[in-house]
This record gives structure tokens, C-alpha cells and sequence, in this order.
């Protein structure tokens, strides 16, 4: 990326994203801007392929073999269990070797060493950085900076500060498109996104890759403090999308097609605020069930609180346990596209079905 870096971040996201492209692929997976429909068509064509083929051994072997020849590392400098594991049973199906450094304060970062310096280090040993980071838009830093280095190698953001976290967006779509695969798929249906909108990095990236979808509505429903950010609002204006926002989450629980409850986020937090915040009427009840559309979706990017009550759990609509068996799959199958690896598992799959 022969931009300097201060210019280069002040660059919208949508013009970033062809700076993470490389021969009409993404190399880096870093922001939902990336991420077009016949992108999104394709990962989760191949998700599926990935997934069937594993259902044999022999399949589970010849997905092993894709990638033995790679190294992973996974540096997830904020605390995570679902994406963390999720990334690293993703590497062990199409067998790149997984290697770890979770705590800042077991690596040399704590003897000073910059993190740029430790990622540095890391593109020396490893093929592809999975990265989560508290700070915004550091995983775009790390991949400006490898590029201009002799050793680049793909960065995927697995959650960046408060603002983007691509591939809970990717499998969320995908959850969506598997959702509504008989009611003609995710074009004209109404997504409510419940609870921290303002702090959750999640539903700033699926409410971009939405747009994609004509004919969705957008319905953001939070108390005034924990609101979409404006900068949502004006990408889904320029886009021409229908969106509502409102406190009133009672009166759209019957509307929605999808409903995805969020946590609040109060580790960002500087004088507890949120504490202080009524948050009760921003929780889907067993009582909710009732009045959700029989065909509707329950979604949660996890973890929870108590945004949905456990009893929900064993609703068919309650989607949340399937988006994290989701994820596995879909990171699978973008790791198989960044290493240009599909043509391989379209094989094995035609044969397979044939
Ligand atoms: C989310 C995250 O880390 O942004 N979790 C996840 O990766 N599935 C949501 C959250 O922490 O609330």
C-alpha cells in the first residue's frame, strides 16, 4: 500500500477496501466493506461444500491436506472463547497448524516491545496473522504495515475495538441465507438489532454486509445512549436501505424476520454509565416467543447475559447455538479463499455429488 499511513486512515471504509484486495480476492479479511454479494454468495456456497465433505473421513483427510503446508497465529489481544476456538478448529479443518499468543503480558509487549514489532515477528514464522485487538482499526494498521514490509502475509480482524468484526458478520449472513433459503432469502426481510448498538462491533458489520440485500429493512431498537452510530445511519442512507431506529422494542417484536439481541458492553465503560442505564425493556422474554412470527429468527452473536432468557433456547427459531457451529464453517471456507484453495474443495465436491 504505497500510501502513508495518515493519509491511508483517513480514507472512508469503502475506499480502504480495495487496498485488501489483491488480483479481485480479498487478501486481508479487515472490514465488511470488503465483502460484496457474489463474495458472500460464494463463502457461503463453499461453507457448505466444506461442510458436507467433512462428513467423511476420507473428506476430513483431504481437507487436512489443503493447508499442511501453512502456520497460523492467532494473537487475540482481548478476551474471547467462541471466535478464538471457532478460528482455531477452522485451521484444523483444512490443516493449518494453529499457534497461539493470547496475553500482551506473556509476550515481549510487556519488556516494551510495540505491538507492530510483535506482529512483525509473528509474519516471520507464520502465514497468516488471525488478529482481535481493543484498539479500532489496528488490525488495518498491521496490514498497511506488513504490506510495506519484504514478508507480508493476510491479516483477518477477528474483532477490532468497537467497530468492525467481519467474520461474525460473514456467519451471521450466513445464518441468515440458511434461515431463509425457502422464503427467498435475505432480500426484503426485517432485521432488528436490539441492545449496545452504539459499542457492538458486530452489528456495525453485519448492518454494512445487509446492504447487499435488496430490499431488507433495518430496524435498530436501543435506549438514546446505546444508539447506532450516525455513521451507520448515513452509509444506509447513501445506500437508499429503509432503517428505523426507536426505544419501542415491544411494538416490532411481531414485524421482524430476524432478531439479534446484543450485550451490553460496559467493559467500555469509563464511569460505569451503563450501570445507570434501564436496560430491562431491551430483553427478549420467554413471554416474547409468543409474539414472534412463527417463521422468524432469534439471533445473539454471544456471549450472553441475560438479553434472551435461557428458555428460549429450545425454541426452533432460537439460532444462536447454530451461529456458532456456523462460524467454524464459514471461517474455514474464507481461510480456503485467501489461500486460493476453492478450486480444490469444487472438486471434491462435484465428485462427491455426482
Ligand atoms: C462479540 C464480540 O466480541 O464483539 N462476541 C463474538 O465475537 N461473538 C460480542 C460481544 O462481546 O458482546
Amino acid at each position: 500500500m504505497n500510501l502513508d499511513w495518515d493519509k491511508f486512515q483517513q480514507l472512508s471504509p469503502q475506499e480502504k477496501a480495495p487496498f485488501f484486495q489483491r488480483n479481485g480476492r480479498p487478501y486481508h479479511a479487515l472490514i465488511a466493506q470488503q465483502f460484496e454479494r457474489p463474495f458472500l454468495d460464494r463463502l457461503c456456497e463453499l461453507a457448505t461444500r466444506t461442510r458436507r465433505i467433512a462428513k467423511t473421513r476420507g473428506g476430513r483427510l483431504f481437507l487436512q491436506d489443503l493447508l499442511s503446508d501453512k502456520r497460523a497465529m492467532l494473537y487475540f489481544a482481548q478476551p474471547s472463547t467462541r471466535t478464538f476456538l471457532s478460528f482455531y478448529a477452522a485451521c484444523q479443518i483444512v490443516g493449518l497448524q494453529p499457534a497461539e499468543v493470547r496475553d500482551t503480558a506473556t509476550s515481549s509487549e510487556l519488556k516494551g516491545e510495540s505491538p507492530e514489532d510483535s506482529v512483525r515477528t509473528f509474519s516471520s514464522y507464520f502465514d497468516v496473522i488471525i488478529m482481535r485487538h481493543p484498539v479500532g482499526g489496528f488490525a488495518e494498521r498491521i496490514a498497511w504495515m506488513l504490506s510495506n514490509t519484504e514478508r507480508s502475509v493476510p491479516v483477518i480482524n477477528a474483532g477490532s475495538g468497537k467497530d468492525q468484526h467481519p467474520t461474525q458478520a460473514l456467519l451471521d449472513i450466513y445464518t441468515l441465507q440458511r434461515s431463509f433459503e425457502r422464503r427467498g432469502g435475505i432480500e426484503g426481510k426485517r432485521i432488528v438489532f436490539v441492545g449496545d448498538l452504539a459499542r457492538g462491533r458486530t452489528v456495525r458489520s453485519l448492518s454494512w454486509l445487509l446492504l447487499q440485500y435488496p430490499g431488507v429493512r433495518q430496524t435498530f431498537v436501543a435506549p438514546d445512549a446505546l444508539q447506532i452510530g450516525g455513521d451507520v445511519l448515513d452509509s444506509l442512507r447513501r445506500a437508499g436501505a429503509a432503517f428505523d431506529c426507536t426505544d419501542d422494542f415491544e411494538s416490532v417484536v411481531p414485524e421482524a424476520d430476524a432478531i439479534y439481541m446484543t450485550r451490553i458492553q460496559d467493559e467500555w465503560d469509563t464511569n460505569r454509565e451503563s450501570a445507570r442505564l434501564d436496560t430491562s425493556r431491551f430483553k427478549f422474554t420467554a413471554a416474547h416467543l409468543a409474539r414472534l412470527r412463527p417463521d422468524a429468527i432469534l439471533m445473539h452473536p454471544l456471549p450472553r447475559r441475560d438479553e434472551i432468557a435461557v428458555a428460549c433456547d429450545a425454541d426452533p427459531r432460537a439460532m444462536y447455538w447454530r451461529q456458532v457451529r456456523n462460524g467454524m464453517w464459514v471461517r474455514a471456507a474464507l481461510i480456503l479463499i485467501l489461500f486460493d484453495r476453492e478450486v480444490e474443495v469444487d472438486r471434491y465436491y462435484e465428485d462427491l455429488t455426482r
